[in-house]
């Protein structure tokens, strides 16, 4: 395997970066990551200016072009030859001696990585239903730009894991469901309402959510985006969740308690098929 580093490709057991760079000591950096189908990014515009968007409101330096990045990205999937898979890219404010303040004239750390997924673990996963419990959303205010800063996402999704269970979905103060812990949440509830979170609070602007939005549209189906509790969710007839390393995956129960007839639901299942179709 290579890892692009910097503006080299370097073997990936040998990669690194150094000991002051500003990701590895703050988490003062963003990433993306996008699935690659069948030798394709899917959704790849989406997540370059959401990349861009990350790094203007960090205020750090955009290194090279979009165009220049999409050449590194799909360069770094050639070198490891993955057709299905993903690539994943962080970029942060560079090495300088430890100081919280930003440094001046430092250039940005860029790392690009690719690795192959096996499809079928996941088609098998979505064919069944994956289990999900709820964890309390502990994150910081600026949930919107996506930042390495992923201590409280890997605590909810160590919990979830030790629980046997697929995802944690987050919680806030008031009991209601934020996001997943690496995917946005969403429900057909008891009205049988397709919902999912408007994104004015605090959860990333997926931009797999952006895209089962605009095929929710044209399969005339009727979104409502607005908040839902843990309780709602529960009680739903659909839980589901999003992103590019999942797709759209169902989700059939909740802390234990079985979501609608403990089976992928029907919109679920739908909006999985034509997602997959559009991406290849
Ligand atoms: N996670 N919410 C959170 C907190 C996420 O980390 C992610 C993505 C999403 C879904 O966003 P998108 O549809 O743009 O992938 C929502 C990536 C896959 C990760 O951390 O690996």
């Amino acid at each position: 395997r290579v890892a692009y580093v910097n503006g080299t490709y370097q073997a990936h057991g040998n990669a690194v970066v150094h000991i002051e760079d500003r990701g590895f000591q703050f988490a003062d950096g963003v990433y993306e990551v996008w699935s690659v189908f069948d030798g394709k990014l899917a959704d790849y515009e989406g997540h370059m200016q959401r990349l861009g968007r990350s790094l203007t409101e960090l205020r750090i330096d955009i290194p090279m072009t979009a165009q220049a990045l999409g050449v590194v990205l799909r360069e770094t999937i050639r070198r490891n030859r993955v057709r299905n898979g993903i690539v994943y890219i962080q970029i942060t404010r560079g090495t300088a001696p430890r100081d919280h303040a930003f440094p001046k004239g430092v250039a940005p750390s860029v790392i690009v990585t690719s690795k192959p997924i096996d499809l079928s673990k996941g088609e098998a996963l979505a064919a069944k239903g994956a289990a999900a419990v709820s964890h309390p959303d502990t994150r910081w205010g600026r949930c919107d730009i996506k930042t390495v800063g992923l201590l409280p996402n890997a605590l909810a999704k160590q919990a979830a894991r030790e629980k046997g269970a697929y995802e944690a979905i987050l919680y806030d103060e008031m009991g209601m469901v934020t996001e997943g812990s690496s995917t946005n949440a969403w429900i057909v509830d008891e009205n049988g309402k397709l919902r999912t979170r408007d994104t004015q609070a605090n959860i990333l602007r997926g931009i797999t959510r952006a895209a089962i939005m605009k095929l929710v549209a044209e399969e005339g189906i009727e979104l409502d985006e607005r908040a839902f509790s843990l309780e709602e969710a529960k009680r739903a007839k659909e839980l589901f969740v999003t992103a590019a390393s999942s797709f759209v995956m169902p989700l059939v129960s909740l802390d234990g308690e079985k979501i609608g007839d403990g089976k992928p639901g029907p919109i679920a299942t739908l909006l999985r098929q034509v997602y997959l179709a559009q991406a290849r």
